[in-house]
């Protein structure tokens, strides 16, 4: 259990003292030896969140930024759940509303009100076909592919560290029974758009898991999970990084909850990712909404990589389908039927948390973000500064990180060149400004990082079509 699990679940991340731990070994064997079974209800969890951090387990809710001057909403919040997801406020449209200019406002309220009460968040969303600025609905081919991948490394470094799982890449494949991809406007750059989004999302945050997240994907014998399964399987063969797979799970009448949805999550899992339930909403009310419910949880409880649930929104007045009442708390913010079997079914799971499921090291490693690299080849004591290369490199194209390290002295100003291979091209560059874009380039500090102090670091980086570069960079203080 992780101390954001720990803190949500109102039980100490630290170890009991041994007094403590003294008296629970000797009532555990007392109650082993007599046989009885430890689930009391005297011990069992009150929230959500507590109940699903007992398993290793997070239980979310999407919220909005415009909600948390809401006691009501608030307090349920604090109160239930140990995850949050922002439900529109990371999307294309609220993030980079005009091309280059990015506002994180709204999100920075919901990621900032998360931590500090330790819970974690789900970045939603960073490639998507809907919900994009004008600027983007109007591009096309490479231009469009350029500021997609451009999009998803300034918004996944901008969050770097605090994210634990993104999705990357948000309903990609069609409905019905083809079983392929939508038809899009980033679909049309190449079929290789995704893992393109992906691999940027690794080199920005390595520390986030990775996700692709779907609706209509919760029935095994559906062509579209069948299609996302593919793809997952694929690019689990091929090293492209993905971490887990997101079944948004909107039940209603017309897409109900089916039997085979264990069979869908554990069959996911066999693939080596991770499942979570991130959007689920279940239309109905009374006894049949509080026993889907109470499925959907033990399915996930039954398949160990299934590492989290996430309802969309919290009172039913919240849900973007509200008609339906979905939700597990009813408009005057009261626990309905539906949550407390939710809560029965958590607190029946036992408490075995699954299996560690950290991402996979980067094949490019750059440093977190608030922690300064060490130089590669540190001037012994010496004045200047050194600069190094992160490259995620892909076929036809790049995203190059590059961290610029001082010496001993403090630097007022830096510049670093770097040769670009023939026929490669700067697309993008962010944190400096570039000399040209082939050839020799020279990135020079901006006016907010050209000082940086003795034995720390800046960043900038570029995009590029072609191959990234290989020579290591010069840097010079200036
Ligand atoms: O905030 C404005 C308000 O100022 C304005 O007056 C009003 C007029 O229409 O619009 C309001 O914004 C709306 C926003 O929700 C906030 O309520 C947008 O129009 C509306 O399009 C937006 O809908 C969101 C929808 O995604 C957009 O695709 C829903 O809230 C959100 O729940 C929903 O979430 C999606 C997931 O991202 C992906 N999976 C499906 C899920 C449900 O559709």
């Amino acid at each position: 259990m992780n101390n954001a699990f720990a803190r949500a679940s109102g039980r100490p991340a630290t170890r009991p003292r041994p007094r403590t731990a003294l008296v629970s070994a000797v009532v555990g064997l007392a109650l082993v030896a007599t046989g009885v079974m430890v689930a009391s209800s005297a011990s069992a969890a009150t929230t959500l969140g507590a109940s699903a951090a007992e398993k290793g387990r997070y239980f979310g809710a999407a919220i909005a930024a415009n909600k948390l001057g809401d006691s009501t909403y608030v307090g349920i919040l604090n109160r239930e759940f140990n995850s949050v997801t922002p439900e529109n406020e990371m999307k294309i449209d609220a993030t980079e509303p005009q091309q280059g200019q990015f506002n994180f406002s709204n999100a920075d309220r919901i990621v900032n009100h998360a931590i500090s009460r330790g819970m974690s968040v789900r970045g939603h969303t960073l490639a998507w076909h809907s919900q994009q600025p004008g600027w983007m609905q109007n591009m096309s081919g490479t231009t469009l592919r350029n500021a997609m991948l451009n999009h998803v490394t300034r918004v996944a470094t901008y969050y770097r560290g605090k994210i634990h799982s993104w999705d990357v890449v948000n309903e990609a494949f069609a409905d019905g029974s083809s079983g392929g991809r939508r038809d899009s406007n980033l679909q049309r750059t190449g079929n290789d758009w995704i893992e393109a989004a992906f691999r940027a999302a690794r080199a920005a945050d390595p520390g986030a898991k990775l996700c692709y997240n779907d609706y209509n994907t919760d029935d095994w014998t559906h062509a579209k999970t069948q299609g996302v399964y593919r793809m997952v399987q694929d690019f689990k063969q091929r090293g492209v990084p993905i971490d887990c797979v997101g079944f948004q799970s909107h039940f209603n009448p017309n897409s109900p909850y089916p039997g085979n949805y264990r069979t869908t999550l554990s069959s996911f899992a066999a693939l080596g990712v991770d499942v979570q339930i991130t959007e689920l909403d279940i239309e109905g009310s009374g006894t049949q909404q509080a026993n889907t419910y109470r499925n959907v949880v033990t399915d996930c409880l039954a398949v160990p990589r299934c590492n989290g649930i996430t309802v969309w929104g919290i009172r039913d007045s919240d849900s973007w389908r509200s008609g339906g009442t979905p939700l597990l708390f009813d408009n005057g913010g009261n626990k309905k039927q539906a949550y407390n079997s939710t809560l029965e079914a958590l607190n029946a799971g036992g408490t075995t948390p699954p299996p560690t499921t950290a991402p996979p090291p980067p094949t490019t490693a750059p440093p977190p973000p608030t922690t300064a690299p060490p130089p590669t080849t540190p001037p012994p004591g010496g004045a200047g500064c050194t600069a190094s290369v992160s490259l995620n490199q892909w076929n036809g194209g790049f995203v190059a990180t590059v961290h610029v390290n001082a010496g001993s002295t403090r630097l007022n100003g830096w510049s670093v060149s770097i040769a670009l291979p023939g026929g490669s091209t700067v697309t993008n560059t962010w944190n400096a400004q570039a000399s040209g874009t082939s050839g020799n380039v020279t990135f020079r500090n901006v006016s907010y990082n050209g000082t940086v102090n003795p034995g720390t670091s800046t960043e900038f980086g570029f995009q590029g079509n072609g191959t990234g570069p290989s020579a290591t960079p010069t840097c010079t203080a200036s």
